[in-house]
């Protein structure tokens, strides 16, 4: 049975969603149908199709109480609308239905798992939110929020365990057949942790084992939590709140957190290394699912809590999420690739050998907004660059600029000039692995954003932007003198 709360969303967004034009939208970048969008929820594949839900606020550009938008793909590019899965309408879920996540039952039905807030008031009066975990089951179009819910709450935390902030849980069916899921937790110590739990038929949970624990060292607040295998690794996937700077590799704020370590004889996670997920400006609460092929696939919010603020005036959609990535491990780091599917939507390529680069210049054929370009440089011997730049969405007002200096190994993203008058986080930098002094850069463009992936995944690092679509130059610059090799593609989808 739809709710009338759900049927209003449901009414809503089939009313005001088509009026918004294809080209107020990314080409392929997933958006909400209408108004608010942020962290991904429930990606997964489901009948042989990869589903993703997402944290929706169809009625304003702003966050507000979470209902769960639903797309639909088969190759992570083209995304089809289908109705709002879940709205906010039970006396466990009234004050929103969170992050969750997603995964298939043998009788062929579709199970989410989100988290319940509701407000309580305090013995002084004060209004608190109490987190829990919710099921709601269905068929891949409409979901029915069951009986038991909530089917893991406050009596369910480990000893400390914070029944506040205890949410986005990330489920997956086990190769033993039982289903998983991890959740985010605050403990005693006032920072995060992530869960593990374990259900034999998706509805009746229990508490396995904290897998592992912030101790306030990255960030304060874990949340949205992933958990796989991968390259012979253990993957633990998590966004921060509150972080303190590392070095250029953690920034102030909301960040993303890679954990890589193995399972210990007993079950556990054992932490070995420690890296961001995307360095750039606009990336959080990632999942992943793997597909049938077997290749590990991760998409993210493409927005940051610190700037959701800033937008353009009476847009209709607000958030958007990445592109989704290919992840595997190489050389014990997270390594991330854009989907191989995106390359059969390139036109004929545009390609430049040799190129001298000294001041600046533009190349034929190089510009555009919706493309797929690798931007190759190398010195010319020792010290012969100060730096490098790479100029997009270009015009005489706007700028979007990604600075390399080899003599720090710096990669830095500027949209200081991309289209929003609001003195947001517009810069940041980041330590690259160069090769022999030879840097890679594949850029994707698609009309509101930027994304960088460099040296053949190593890193990737994501911007939106606003510049008008009217700014389509591409130029490089460099102080000194380098030779460039660029291959450009148009996006035609
Ligand atoms: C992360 C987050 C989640 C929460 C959701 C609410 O961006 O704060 O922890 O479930 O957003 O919309």
């Amino acid at each position: 049975m739809t709710s009338p709360k759900l049927q209003q969303a449901r009414d809503f967004e089939a009313r005001y969603g088509p009026h918004i034009p294809d080209a107020e939208r990314p080409a392929f970048h997933a958006t909400p149908t209408i108004g608010w969008m942020n962290d991904p929820n429930g990606f997964s594949v489901y009948k042989g199709e990869c589903h993703l839900f997402y944290q929706y606020h169809p009625f304003s550009n702003e966050w507000g109480p979470m209902h769960w938008g639903h797309l639909k793909t088969r190759d992570f590019l083209h995304w089809q609308r289908l109705p709002a899965a879940l709205a906010p309408d039970e006396a466990y879920d009234a004050a929103g239905c969170f992050s969750g996540g997603a995964a298939e039952l043998p009788d062929g039905r579709q199970l989410l798992m989100y988290t319940g807030v509701q407000r309580e008031r305090t013995p002084e009066g004060f209004l608190q939110e109490i987190q829990t975990q919710c099921i709601a089951i269905g068929d891949g179009l409409d979901y029915e929020k069951v009986g038991q819910n909530p089917v893991l709450d406050a009596k369910d935390l480990p000893e400390g365990g914070s029944r506040i902030d205890f949410r986005d849980p990330k489920v997956w069916r086990g190769e033993d057949g039982a289903y998983y899921a991890v959740i985010g937790n605050r403990t005693r110590d006032g920072s995060g942790a992530i869960l593990l739990y374990q259900s034999a038929d998706g509805c009746r949970w229990r508490f396995v084992r904290t897998l592992d624990a912030c101790q306030n060292q990255y960030g304060r607040m874990w949340e949205c939590p992933d958990y796989f295998a991968l390259g012979g690794k253990q993957v633990l996937l998590t966004s921060p709140q509150e972080m303190t700077p590392i070095g250029l590799e953690f920034h102030a704020g909301n960040g993303t957190l890679c954990l890589m370590g193995h399972t210990a004889p007993d079950g556990g996670f054992v932490r070995e290394r420690v890296q961001a997920v995307d360095y750039g400006l606009d990336f959080y609460a990632p999942q992943t699912l793997l597909a049938p092929d077997g290749r590990r696939i991760m998409i993210g919010w493409m927005q940051n809590w610190s700037t959701v603020g800033a937008k353009p005036d009476h847009c209709r959609w607000f958030g958007q999420m990445s592109l989704p990535r290919e992840i595997s491990v190489q050389n014990g780091r997270l390594a991330q690739q854009p989907v191989r599917e995106l390359e059969s939507c390139r036109g004929p390529a545009v390609v430049h050998h040799h190129i001298l680069v000294s001041g600046e210049t533009n190349l034929p054929g190089i510009a555009g907004r919706v493309l797929d370009m690798t931007v190759q440089i190398r010195p010319m011997g020792q010290g012969s660059y100060r730096w490098f730049r790479v100029h997009l969405a270009k015009d005489g007002e706007h700028d979007t600029i990604l600075r390399y200096k080899p003599d720090e190994s710096v990669l830095k993203i500027d949209r200081t000039r991309s289209g929003l008058p609001h003195d947001i986080v517009n810069t940041r930098s980041f330590l690259v692995r160069p090769r022999g002094g030879e840097l890679k850069l594949r850029i994707i463009l698609d009309r509101f954003s930027v994304e960088v992936f460099v040296n053949d995944g190593e890193q990737a690092a994501s911007a939106v932007i606003y510049t008008r679509q009217e700014a389509q130059a591409i130029t490089f610059e460099a102080e000194g003198q380098l030779l460039m090799d660029v291959e450009k593609y148009d996006l035609v989808l």
